[in-house]
């Protein structure tokens, strides 16, 4: 968190737990926490191919706001995702 912006650098649910909704409950609790610190704007990256990931963030309101071309090792591009 810098000011009132906050950046998602990296998350991840072991394989086994995947699919019972502790990543969405994970960030809500994030959200609400950092929102009482003062956050006002999450922002985070990822793979256009992630499409789990893309779902659970679009699910939790973010909206991609812009297209990194080739930003990843292997030549794929980011997308930078936003929440107010
Ligand atoms: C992305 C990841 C964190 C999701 O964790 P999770 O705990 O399984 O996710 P949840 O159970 O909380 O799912 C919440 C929502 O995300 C979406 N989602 C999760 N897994 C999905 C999948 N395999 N396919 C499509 N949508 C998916 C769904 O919209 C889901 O809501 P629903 O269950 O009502 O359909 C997990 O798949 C993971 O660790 N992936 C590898 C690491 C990674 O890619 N991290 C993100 C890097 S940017």
């Amino acid at each position: 968190m810098a000011g009132d912006e906050c950046e998602l650098l990296s998350i991840a649910v072991k394989c086994a737990e995947r699919g019972k909704g502790l990543a969405k409950m994970l960030m809500e609790h994030c959200h609400r926490e950092l929102a009482g610190l003062g956050a006002k704007n999450f922002f985070l990256e990822v793979k256009e191919s992630n499409t789990a990931a893309i779902s659970l963030y679009k699910k939790l309101g973010y909206e991609k706001i812009f297209e990194r071309k080739g930003y990843y090792a292997d030549g794929e591009n980011a997308l930078v995702m936003n929440k107010s």
